[in-house]
């Protein structure tokens, strides 16, 4: 198969360093050195040319100077809840083929409310929420405690803590006027699902979506009922978590939470791979959380990369995966 000169967008973490002002999570988002180094390994080892264009401006002068065949585009872009879309609109825009979704899918895919509404419309099954722009009477927000509260436009978990899981009117007046607060956006406030919670890797675009597997994330010790997959717990998941690939649960429960997860990929014409968030909710139903279309790659600690890991899949094949994807897409 033809080698090609494949630029990496990324936008490292090292790079914001002298950023000293917003909440402590607000470089939460952006890659590792070590990320897209070995990124750039698999691609070597596959018979590709890598080399990295970084974001922003440096990725316009570096594009424009010399266009690469293919962009592996894992920039997460800075600024707006549109920063997804920054990149991948400038290479749409030059001609320039990219994995990973189009900048419309990165775009909504970032405010998880335009998300849901998406989903929903789609018969997809999601929590009931509420988006607050302003301090309002949280009295008057008509949802059933307990609820979350994350900022609108973020990821990564920024925002989300172990006390996220609020149970009353005053716990959510005192979370929404810090998080409107610190992190300068509105809030949706989401009704709490307290079932099991699962993630799945989706690769391939349109007919060719499929699922690669599911991953159950399970707190070690305390009660699921409470349990928040948070910044904190991230951080320490070695200690704080479980992982379940495959799932030891009901057949059909798992069969349901692949055909929810694909569905929202479909919904959202995501391109490539993602991964969905779902956790089960009343009834026993799936419900749909958020959609990560750009999902982190560190060959280590990323969920996408754990959940590959416990299928035997190795980190060359997943992005090796996503390299075939979009040159199938433009017969590269
Ligand atoms: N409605 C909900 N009910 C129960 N738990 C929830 C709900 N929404 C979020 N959570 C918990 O909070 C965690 C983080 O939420 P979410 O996935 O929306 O945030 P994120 O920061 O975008 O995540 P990621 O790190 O995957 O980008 C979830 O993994 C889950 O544990
Ligand atoms: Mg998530």
């Amino acid at each position: 198969m033809k080698s090609l000169d494949i630029g990496i967008s990324c936008d490292l973490r090292s790079a914001f360093g002298n950023v000293t002002s917003g909440p402590e999570d607000r470089l939460e988002e952006y890659d590792s050195e070590h990320t897209v180094n070995s990124i750039a390994k698999v691609l070597e080892a596959l018979g590709h040319r890598p080399r990295l264009l970084g974001g922003g401006r440096a990725l316009v002068e570096a594009v424009l100077a010399h266009a690469p065949d293919l962009v592996f585009n894992i920039a997460e872009g800075v600024g707006s809840r549109s920063r997804e879309a920054h990149v991948p609109a400038i290479l749409e825009m030059l001609n320039i083929p990219f994995t990973h979704s189009d900048p419309l899918t990165l775009a909504v895919s970032l405010d998880k409310s335009m998300t849901k509404r998406l989903v929903a419309a789609r018969g997809v099954p999601t929590p009931r929420d509420v988006v607050v722009k302003e301090l309002v009477d949280v009295a008057k927000l008509q949802l059933a405690m307990p609820v979350i509260a994350k900022p609108l436009n973020e990821g990564s978990s920024m925002g989300i803590r172990k006390s996220s899981r609020i149970t009353d009117a005053s716990a959510l007046t005192e979370h929404l006027t810090r998080l409107l607060n610190d992190y300068q956006q509105p809030v949706l406030v989401e009704e709490f699902c307290t079932g099991p919670e699962f993630t799945v890797g989706i690769l391939g675009t349109g007919a060719h979506a499929r699922v690669i597997g599911v991953m159950e994330i399970r707190p070690t010790t305390g009660s699921l009922d409470t349990f928040v997959y948070s910044l904190e717990v991230k951080r320490n998941y070695l200690q704080e978590v479980c992982y379940d690939v495959p799932p030891k649960r009901a057949p059909a429960l798992l069969r349901r939470v692949e055909e929810v997860a694909l569905n929202a990929y479909r919904a959202l014409d995501c391109r490539d791979v993602a991964r969905v968030d779902l956790r089960i909710g009343p009834g026993d139903e799936p419900m749909f959380l958020e959609i990560n279309p750009l999902p982190g790659l560190d060959p280590v600690k990323s969920d996408l990369v754990i959940l590959t890991r416990g299928l035997g899949m190795s980190y060359g094949d997943l992005i090796g995966g996503i390299v075939e994807s979009a040159r199938a897409r433009y017969q590269l």
